[in-house]
């Protein structure tokens, strides 16, 4: 009796086929607002993905520093707490120190220079130079051009920013950049510069229109100066080892997702923060200051000493390849 029940439930099994097997989930998660470039990056990224492995993976895209912020981030994803980060490429001095390249101010004339660098020789080999730490780049998105902004009226000249401190993100180059200009530079994590300048922990800070819109800086500055002084730009990245255990259709699919949401990120970078830049100036809460070409070579003089500082960390051939992709 036993041996017939048995095979019964054996046929049953076998009739049903082999059992459905629960979806790869991949948690991808930022800092930044999802009406942004990398926001919506992400989100393309989780369309195409299920879009193309229908059941086999299960995106969840985790905004605003939902569930890791920058402090948390990277030791989230090498122990597998989250499978997908795209972290500003100033945040990886701790595991490389070439990407300390993007941060070098004055260095890209624009974002279509950067894209050049990154689509080069030397942009691509940088998404492998943290392969011996589990870091394994997946490509680079664009957000854009910094600017400076601060709760002073005046912001034109170097000069203006003298004795003032300012939020940096986490990076020794823009330490010694702010220092540079005689400034009191202080790292801080995204998710706590909003609140940072509203007390008046901090004067100032840079970034781009997009984060200085999506997180209201503009309501808590009073002046926010043209200066595109440098690049905010993403690595996309995922655990290394982690990458290499899944199927290899799997893999594939997710490399496709990749690409697409890639172009998508990339292509809508320029026309948010252009958008962002005319939201803030029709609120008028902060002032935009446009500055003269005699001002920004200003600024750009004040600032060069830190190229010098940090070349032999980059390395003297990154830099050059990197100016070159001006125009
Ligand atoms: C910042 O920390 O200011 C930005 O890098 C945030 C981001 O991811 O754009």
């Amino acid at each position: 009796m036993k041996l017939i029940a048995a095979l019964a439930s054996a046929l049953l099994l076998a009739a049903s086929g082999p059992a459905l097997a629960d979806p790869i989930v991949v948690k991808f998660s930022h800092v930044v607002a999802e009406a942004t470039p990398k926001g919506q990056g992400a989100l393309k990224f989780k369309e195409v993905a299920e879009k193309l492995l229908p059941g086999k993976v299960q995106v969840q895209v985790f905004p605003s520093s939902q569930l890791f912020g920058d402090a948390k981030e990277m030791e989230a994803l090498l122990l597998g707490d989250v499978q997908i980060i795209a972290p500003s490429l100033s945040k990886f001095s701790r595991y490389t120190k070439k990407l300390q390249l993007f941060d070098l101010p004055f260095l890209f004339d624009d974002i279509a220079a950067v894209d050049r660098f990154q689509s080069g020789p030397q942009g691509k080999a940088l998404l492998d130079s943290m392969q011996s730490k589990g870091i394994k780049g997946l490509g680079y998105w664009h957000n854009g051009m910094k600017q400076l902004s601060s709760d002073k009226d005046k912001l034109v000249r170097p000069e203006d920013v003298k004795g003032l401190k300012f939020r940096i993100q986490q990076s020794d180059v823009l330490e010694a950049q702010f220092r540079a200009l005689g400034a009191n530079p202080q790292k801080m994590a995204f998710s706590e510069v909003y609140q940072a300048l509203q007390t008046g922990v901090v004067d100032g800070q840079e970034n781009t229109w997009s984060n200085i819109y999506s997180q209201k800086f503009f309501e808590v500055q009073k002046t926010i100066a043209e200066t595109n002084h440098g690049v905010i730009d993403y690595m996309v990245i995922t655990n290394a080892g982690w990458w290499n255990k899944l199927p290899a259709d799997v893999r594939d699919g997710l490399s496709k997702a990749m690409a697409e949401a890639t172009a998508h990120a990339n292509k809508l970078a320029q026309e948010l923060n252009e958008r962002d830049m005319k939201r803030i100036a029709e609120a008028g809460k902060a002032k935009i200051q446009k500055l003269s070409k005699d001002d920004v070579a200003a600024w750009r003089k004040a600032m060069h000493p830190v190229w010098k500082k940090f070349e032999g960390d980059i390395g003297a051939d990154l830099i050059q390849a990197a100016q070159k992709s001006n125009k």
